[in-house]
C-alpha cells in the first residue's frame, strides 16, 4: 500500500487527535503516504484533504476535538453520495480508510466496506453506546469535564437547601449519567433505558431531607425525559427549591486525558497496521484493556450498545 486516508465523522470529541496523529506516524514508519479528509465524508465528497505528514500532526495531540473537523453528512446516507465518495478514493488512489466516530460513521463504514473498499473504524463517541468496545474514544475526557462541573455544582448545592438536577449527554444511553452519579456520589441517576418512578424517588429525596439531608445531586441523561419537568415535580413533592443545569456541548471538548491520549494512539496504530497486514471491514475496539476486531456488520447489526445496569445498581446503592 500507498497511501491511505483518515476521516473523524460525526460528534467530535477529545482523543480524536491523538488517532490522526498515531494513524500518520504509523503509515510515515512504514512508508505510507496518510491523507486525512475535512469534515468528514462531506470532505470525502468534496475531496478535499490534506496531506499527514509529520509536521502536519505535530502539537495535535494535547489538543481537544479534531484538528481535521467534523461533520454529519447527508449526501453520504444516499447511494450516489457514497459512489462519488468512492470515485473520489479511487481517484486519489487511496487503498484504505479509517473512520473515527460514532454509531452513524460506523454505519458509513460499513457501507463503503459493502462496495468492496478497505476500511477500518475506530468508534469515538462520548456516549460510549457503540457495541463491542469497553470504551470508546472521548468518554473519559468528557466523564472528567462533567466531574469536575458536578462538583462544583455540589458547593452551591450544600451552601442553600437545594436539589440540581444535572443533565449530561448521551443521547438515548445512560452510560455518562450512571457513571457520572457513581463518580460524583450524587443521590440519584436518570437514564433512558429505566423508566423514572418519580414519586419513588420524591419519597427518598423526603426521607433523606427529614435526615437532615437537605441538599441532593441528579444526574440525569439528556434521552431520559424533561428536566425542568422532574425538577417542579420534586419542588411540589418534597419542598425543596430546584435548579437544573445542562452542561450541553462543555462535555465534549478539553485537552483530552490519559486515558483518551493513549486509547486514540492505540487505536490509530492498529488501524493502519490492519490495513498493511491486509485485514479490513473491521472495528477496532477495547476488551479488559486490550485491542479487539469486530467486523463492521456486527457491531451495526449489534446496534446500540446496553446499558450495564450493575452501574446503575452502584449509583443506586451508594446514593442512599
Ligand atoms: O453523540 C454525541 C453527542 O454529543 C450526543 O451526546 C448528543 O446528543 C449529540 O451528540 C449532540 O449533537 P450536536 O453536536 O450535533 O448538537
Amino acid at each position: 500500500m500507498k497511501r491511505l486516508a483518515i476521516l473523524t465523522s460525526g460528534g467530535d470529541c477529545s482523543g480524536m487527535n491523538a488517532t490522526i496523529r498515531a494513524a500518520a506516524r504509523t503509515a510515515i514508519a512504514n512508508e505510507v503516504e496518510m491523507i486525512g479528509y475535512r469534515k468528514g465524508y462531506a470532505g470525502l465528497l468534496k475531496n478535499e484533504f490534506i496531506v499527514l505528514d509529520s509536521m502536519a500532526v505535530s502539537g495535535t495531540l494535547q489538543r481537544g476535538g479534531t484538528f481535521l473537523q467534523s461533520a454529519r453528512s447527508q449526501e453520504f446516507r444516499t447511494e450516489e453520495g457514497r459512489k462519488k465518495a468512492l470515485d473520489n478514493l479511487m481517484k486519489e488512489r487511496v487503498e484504505g480508510l479509517i473512520v473515527v466516530g460514532g454509531d452513524g460513521s460506523l454505519s458509513g463504514a460499513l457501507a463503503l466496506d459493502k462496495m468492496g473498499f478497505p476500511v477500518i473504524g475506530i468508534p469515538a463517541s462520548i456516549d460510549n453506546d457503540i457495541a463491542y468496545t469497553d470504551m470508546a474514544l472521548g468518554v473519559d475526557t468528557a466523564l472528567n469535564n462533567i466531574i469536575y462541573a458536578v462538583d462544583c455544582i455540589k458547593d452551591t448545592a450544600s451552601s442553600h437547601d437545594r436539589a440540581f438536577i444535572v443533565e449530561v449527554m448521551g443521547r438515548n444511553s445512560g452510560y455518562l449519567a450512571s457513571t457520572a452519579a457513581i463518580a460524583t456520589g450524587a443521590e440519584f441517576a436518570i437514564v433512558p433505558e429505566v423508566e423514572l418512578d418519580l414519586t419513588e424517588m420524591c419519597h427518598q429525596l423526603r426521607r433523606r431531607y427529614e435526615e437532615g439531608r437537605t441538599n441532593a445531586l441528579i444526574i440525569m441523561a439528556e434521552g431520559a425525559g424533561h428536566a425542568q419537568s422532574i425538577a417542579d415535580g420534586i419542588k411540589d413533592a418534597v419542598g425543596f427549591e430546584t435548579r437544573v443545569t445542562v452542561l450541553g456541548h462543555y462535555q465534549r471538548g478539553g485537552a483530552p486525558t490519559v486515558f483518551d491520549r493513549l486509547l486514540g494512539s492505540r487505536f490509530g496504530r492498529k488501524s493502519v497496521e490492519l490495513l498493511l497486514s491486509g485485514t479490513k471491514g473491521v472495528m477496532v475496539g477495547l476488551s479488559a484493556n486490550s485491542l479487539t476486531t469486530t467486523l463492521l456488520e456486527m457491531v451495526v447489526k449489534g446496534g446500540q450498545k446496553k446499558l450495564n445496569e450493575d452501574l446503575l445498581r452502584m449509583a443506586d446503592i451508594l446514593g442512599i
